[in-house]
């Protein structure tokens, strides 16, 4: 299904039309993983077809899950699940299989899997996952890059203080502690919607979990959990990647299936570039002015504030602005790597740590260029669209992990765009 190929664009043509938005991937993963706790079927609608998702799912299978998949439900049989291991090659395939490990420990009290280690976005430290995971009573061994790890009966409920709100910690706490022993208390957890949609699909299992807002959650435990039917949000980071290439073509199109509420700090910087930009419920229209107007500064956040997956996307867009853009990039130390790719296409971009400085061209040429990682991957095709000639984008691996059928999409919208 995601044979090696790669995308030729033959770049210049204004995007315009209407596209739907596919489930989000940063929900789907945790779903899948929570829905190892259910005793009973889930459902979950909306479950976008992506090699992340299929990797979540040969996960699910080896450890006895029974999982079919009709068009975009993916229905998850728990009840048999008789294995606590995860193998190698899987955890290297996707390094968020991470978050299987609270699900895993909670449902069988044993769990066995390699270090995620690091990867394409620089160091990626587990270290806030384990000490949770330890204070909520998992005893972890932690030999030649495995993770060996053994509760005593049940998790038992704890206070979590976070010291950075991680999504990825706070989902593997959340997923060991609906089923722990009392209550688990997350102070300075994620606040991302993708932690949300979990809590919500726990909750329709019978967990019972509160958000109280402002990064605190309270779990308290129950006996056991049922499978649920629940329909997986709308993929911000997808959304905002269309509305680049939207933006970069100087076209206008309406995204349907997106959730405006949740691309507050990512709408008022395509405004800022002269996109005009209009909400409805579920739906967003922009349309693009003839040139882009540089964005003064981006500063990646943890949620609400602008999301570090949009940051590639965002800047391919502003190689194009009629002036200097700034980017600050406070999640990952190693995510600019998409940069020496747009250089190949013409832009002019300086890094320096963690701060890139854009300074808009009149023109982008194209070229062949290697997608570094995947919304590096998603950085090229946007800036391919704009370039003048072809521009070939090779390493699709990365974009099949979190866009469904993005060439697809874009040719239905007037790209001329293909897969070879
Ligand atoms: C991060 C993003 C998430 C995005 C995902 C995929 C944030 C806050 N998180 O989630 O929005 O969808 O990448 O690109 O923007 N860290 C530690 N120790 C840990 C865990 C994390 O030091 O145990 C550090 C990481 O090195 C990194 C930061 O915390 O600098 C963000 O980590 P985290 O939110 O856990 O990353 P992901 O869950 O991968």
């Amino acid at each position: 299904m995601f044979a090696v190929s790669k995308l030729v664009i033959e770049g210049g043509r204004k995007l315009q039309g209407e596209l739907f938005v596919h489930g989000a991937k940063n929900s789907a993963l945790p779903l899948l993983a929570a829905t190892l706790l259910c005793n009973g079927e889930s459902e979950l609608h909306n479950c976008p077809g992506l090699s992340d998702v299929e990797a979540s799912v040969r996960i699910l299978r080896h450890l006895g899950c029974r999982v079919n998949r009709q068009e975009d439900v993916l229905c998850v049989d728990a009840s048999s699940v008789d294995r606590c291991d995860i193998p190698d090659q899987l955890m290297r395939e996707m390094r968020s299989s991470i978050v299987f490990l609270g699900a895993i420990a909670a449902r069988i009290g044993h769990a066995k899997i390699s270090f995620p280690g690091g990867c394409e976005l620089g160091p990626r430290p587990i270290d806030l996952h384990l000490k949770a995971l330890r204070q909520m009573g998992l005893h972890i061994h932690e030999h030649h890059g495995y993770l060996d790890c053994k509760a005593d009966g049940k998790l038992k409920g704890a206070p979590v203080a976070l010291s950075f709100p991680s999504v990825g910690a706070t989902e593997n706490i959340l997923l060991a502690a609906v089923l722990a022993e009392g209550t688990t208390t997350i102070t300075n957890a994620a606040r991302e919607p993708e932690i949300s949609d979990l809590v919500d699909f726990l909750n329709k299992c019978g967990a019972r979990i509160v958000e109280t807002g402002e990064g605190t959650i309270v779990i308290s435990g129950v006996e056991s959990l049922h499978g649920a039917v629940h329909t997986v949000i709308p993929d911000r980071i997808a959304a905002t990647t269309y509305m680049t290439a939207a933006s970069v073509t100087g076209g206008n199109l309406l995204l349907h299936s997106v959730e405006p509420a949740h691309l507050g700090q990512v709408v008022p910087m395509f405004e800022e570039a002269g996109c005009m930009v209009r909400c409805r419920e579920n739906e967003l229209l922009i349309q693009a002015p003839q040139r882009l107007r540089p964005i003064k500064i981006v500063r990646t956040m943890p949620y609400p504030g602008f999301p570090t997956d949009a940051q590639a996307p965002v800047m391919a867009m502003t190689t194009l602005a009629s002036g200097t853009s700034v980017f600050v990039e406070n999640i990952f130390e190693s995510r600019y790597k998409h940069v020496g790719e747009l250089l190949r296409l013409g832009a002019n971009i300086k890094v320096e740590g963690r701060v890139a400085v854009v300074e808009g061209v009149d023109h982008l040429s194209g070229a062949e260029v290697e997608a570094p990682d995947l919304r590096g991957a998603a950085a090229l095709v946007t800036a391919g669209l704009a370039a003048e000639g072809i521009t070939q984008v090779n390493g699709l691996h990365h974009l099949d992990r979190g866009y469904e059928r993005l060439e697809k999409s874009l040719t239905a919208v007037g790209a001329a765009i293909k897969r070879i």
